[in-house]
């Protein structure tokens, strides 16, 4: 089957004035399969927010992509100009980002700004365009849709805010969506709720989503698939049950081990000195990994499939994943 989105050794540098240009992602490839919910999971600074936005048309300066595609459909989204780009956005590509307020036009009521989307992207005209989109706030189960079409954006709630923000993100329907952390904001039985809702448009629209997360246990609940990143680079990718029963990449089981608040998981997998620093040659986990060997400090190891679906990138991936007593 097609994927959705297909990344293929992607990378992207934030060049630096006379200083080294920081390599934020690093030869990525990463698939997502239509109607499927890949968490995007990894530390902060590992590349996340940069990937997201490249896909997006929208880096922040003076990031740029300097290899690899992105290939959406029979686009390659590495290569488009940003007049293309705009034309996506909206109506194929749809990010939700957390402070929803801040994506709101706080002039505008939140009905109309549904509605204008709808007629940029689908040319709909106002009687139309109004209709969808108190559908669509239905859809992300705002009550009395009709009254709330009118409100402004500092009339609503956090939560509400975040509703709506996601009504414009899937008022096309689009075909990909990320959520860049996009939930951390809210509290915990607001964010179930968003969760859930995200989870049946997303089903009932067949749209594919990566969703960014540094929460493990917001992953191991709401998304299909896992893929974890270090470094700019993907250093893992499974099916979420045989990922959370056997992660087999030294790092996926670090970060496993710091979300079980273990230390003595975590200082069996992780050197108690390591390194911050990213090695020049070979690993990019090398210095901070208890199975790294002579050959890790010289050969980058590729992303290689385990198993069909579960791909990992380690010279000695992890066998059996011992249960602390
Ligand atoms: N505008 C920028 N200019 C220069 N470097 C940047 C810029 N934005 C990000 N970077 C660098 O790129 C790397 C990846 O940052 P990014 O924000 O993509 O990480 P992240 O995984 O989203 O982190 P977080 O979990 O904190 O959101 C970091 O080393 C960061 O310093
Ligand atoms: S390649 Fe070597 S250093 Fe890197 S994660 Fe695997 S064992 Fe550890
Ligand atoms: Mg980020």
């Amino acid at each position: 089957m097609t994927p959705a989105l297909s990344i293929q050794g992607l990378n992207v540098a934030y060049p630096a004035y006379g200083g080294r240009s920081v390599e934020a992602v690093r030869g990525l490839d990463l698939e997502v399969g239509a109607g499927e919910i890949m968490a995007l999971v990894g530390e902060m600074g590992c590349g996340k927010t940069t990937l997201a936005r490249a896909i997006m048309g929208a880096l922040k300066p003076p990031g740029r992509i300097t290899a690899g595609s992105i290939r959406l459909g029979g686009q390659d989204l590495a290569r488009l100009g940003e007049a293309e780009f705009r034309k996506l956005r909206g109506r194929d590509l749809a990010m939700i980002v957390p402070n929803p307020r801040s994506e709101l036009d706080p002039m505008r009521p939140v009905g109309e700004q549904i509605a204008a989307v709808l007629r940029a992207h689908l040319g709909l005209t106002r009687k139309p365009a109004r209709e969808r989109a108190l559908a669509t706030l239905e859809a992300v189960r705002i009550p009395d849709p009709v009254r709330r079409y009118n409100a402004y954006p500092h009339e609503l709630s956090g939560g509400m805010a975040q509703r709506v923000v996601i009504a414009i993100a899937l008022a096309c329907e689009p075909r990909f969506i990320i959520s860049d952390d996009a939930t951390s904001g809210l509290d915990v039985t607001v964010q179930a709720q968003i969760l859930d809702l995200l989870a049946r448009l997303v089903s009932e629209q067949r749209t594919s989503m990566l969703y960014i997360t540094r929460d493990i246990g917001v992953a191991a609940h709401f998304c299909t698939r896992i893929a974890v990143m270090h470094r700019g680079e993907v250093v893992e990718t499974a099916d979420r049950d045989a990922f959370f029963s056997a992660p087999r990449h030294p790092y996926s089981a670090t970060l496993l081990a710091a979300f079980a608040h273990s230390p003595a998981l975590r200082a069996r997998w992780t050197r108690p000195d390591a390194s911050a620093e990213i090695p020049e040659r070979g690993c990019r986990f090398a210095l901070r990994c208890v199975r790294a060997m002579e050959r890790c400090a010289t050969d980058a190891p590729a992303l290689s499939v385990l198993a069909p679906g579960h791909a990992v990138r380690c010279h000695a991936p992890i066998r059996h994943m011992a249960v602390p007593a």
